[in-house]
């Protein structure tokens, strides 16, 4: 029977159109998740309120507070990891702004690496200077500058597995046991857990920008951190209270890319190896960091932490400066674009002086050893004797 066939009065259009009539019309599955864009779930009582508030019924409220597509991405990602639990987060920086707002307080001391992408540095000299945190910054490569460091006020400690620009390695095993029960923190978004697992050596959380290579098509912007259920529950009323959650659909794509992680990490890791050999034959490039090389100085280390391959970033600098870099960047403009983003399916060039380390000075960028000349190269999935095509021509160009 339909409503015209009804003895009901119908609803006003504006009643119809403002309720829709959508209910799940079918019972068979959808072989893809479909994306739960919705604002909040409809509760059927305060006792169904109850209940899924207690834990006692699954369900969601609202989705800043949770949302099947947030759950389904977040959960692979703790798989992954190996970790109890995840958060999805708005972009990498909200993921790190949601575990900063669950684990220290004003007067608190933190532990960075010294060299991490420019942001993460970023934040934490903003929270010294806002929030009365204190921060020293360490040296990866050498464990004693952390145990130096440390104070009966260390109550978190931050590195990159693999960092940003320079490819260092972080030591994790030997970290974990200098922290000596202190929370460590891994950035791992160049290493991803198809090539490292830092819960694995000790590390209690591990975040990731899944704008790079978690998604890896290069059209999201959202963050994942995952761990111990106790302190993900924290970080999880964090990013709800400071609205870093992202929306429902970031998530879904999120979920998409990561299907095919492990087989896109072959491939970069293959490819940057060639073309990391290949760079560093090239009369114009001074230097190649790429932890994968032999002449690296964390090669024996990565050889013991990333056994399936060093991933698809590596840096390489210039001899002619920034206007060699300038001049090679117009000549890939069409087939390896500068672009300040990393782990897209297609390849990209980028610039650290003057995008993700720009806040920086430019003495300590050189103290660093993130000189004018250096390029960041994220490798894609091109056919490697393309790319090393387009470099050569483009190397040429600088003259
Ligand atoms: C290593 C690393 N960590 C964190 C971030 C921040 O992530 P997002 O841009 O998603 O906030 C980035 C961004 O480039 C990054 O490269």
């Amino acid at each position: 029977m339909t409503n015209h066939d009804s003895m009901e009065p119908q609803p006003s259009e504006a009643t119809l159109a403002a309720r829709g009539g959508w209910a799940e019309p079918f019972t068979t599955r959808t072989s893809s998740p479909p994306v739960y864009m919705t604002t909040a779930f409809d509760i059927e009582s305060l006792e169904q309120l109850d209940a899924v508030t207690g834990g006692r019924e699954k369900g969601y409220i609202y989705t800043r507070d949770g949302n099947p597509n947030h759950e389904a991405f977040a959960n692979d990602v703790a798989r992954l990891e190996g970790a109890d639990a995840g958060v999805v987060t708005a972009s990498g920086m909200g993921a790190l702004t949601a575990v900063l707002m669950a684990m220290v307080q004003s007067g608190d001391h933190v532990l960075a690496a010294r060299v991490l992408y420019g942001r993460t540095g970023q934040l934490l000299n903003h929270m010294v200077a806002s929030f009365g945190l204190k921060v020293t910054y360490f040296d990866v490569a050498n464990v004693d500058s952390l145990k130096q460091a440390l104070t009966p006020q260390t109550k978190l400690c931050i590195v990159e597995s693999i960092s940003n620009p320079l490819l260092e390695v972080a030591d994790l095993p030997e970290i974990v046991a200098t922290l000596n029960g202190i929370p460590l923190l891994v950035d791992s978004t160049f290493g991803t857990p198809c090539l490292i697992r830092p819960i694995e050596h000790g590390a209690t959380l591990v975040w990731h920008s899944v704008s790079k290579y978690l998604n890896g098509h290069g059209d999201v912007m959202a963050g994942v951190v995952v761990g111990p259920y106790t302190l993900i529950r924290k970080i999880r009323a964090m990013s709800s209270l400071y609205g870093v959650n992202t929306n429902p659909f970031e998530s879904w794509l999120a979920s998409r890319g990561l299907r095919t992680l492990p087989l896109r990490m072959e491939r970069v890791s293959q490819t940057a190896t060639q073309i990391a050999r290949f760079l560093q034959t090239q009369p114009q490039v001074t230097r190649v960091f790429y932890p994968g090389l032999e002449d690296h100085p964390d090669f024996a280390l990565a050889q013991r932490l990333l056994p399936k391959g060093c991933g698809g970033m590596l840096a390489f600098d210039l001899a002619g400066g920034r206007s060699a870099v300038d001049s090679l960047f117009r000549a890939l403009a069409h087939v390896i674009p500068f672009s300040p983003t990393l782990a897209d399916a297609r390849s990209t060039v980028s610039y650290p002086a003057g995008t993700s380390h720009k806040f920086m000075t430019a003495a300590e960028r050189s103290e660093y050893g993130i000189g004018d000349g250096l390029v960041r190269l994220s490798i894609g999935l091109e056919d490697p004797a393309d790319l090393q095509s387009d470099l050569t021509k483009g190397l040429a160009a600088i003259g």
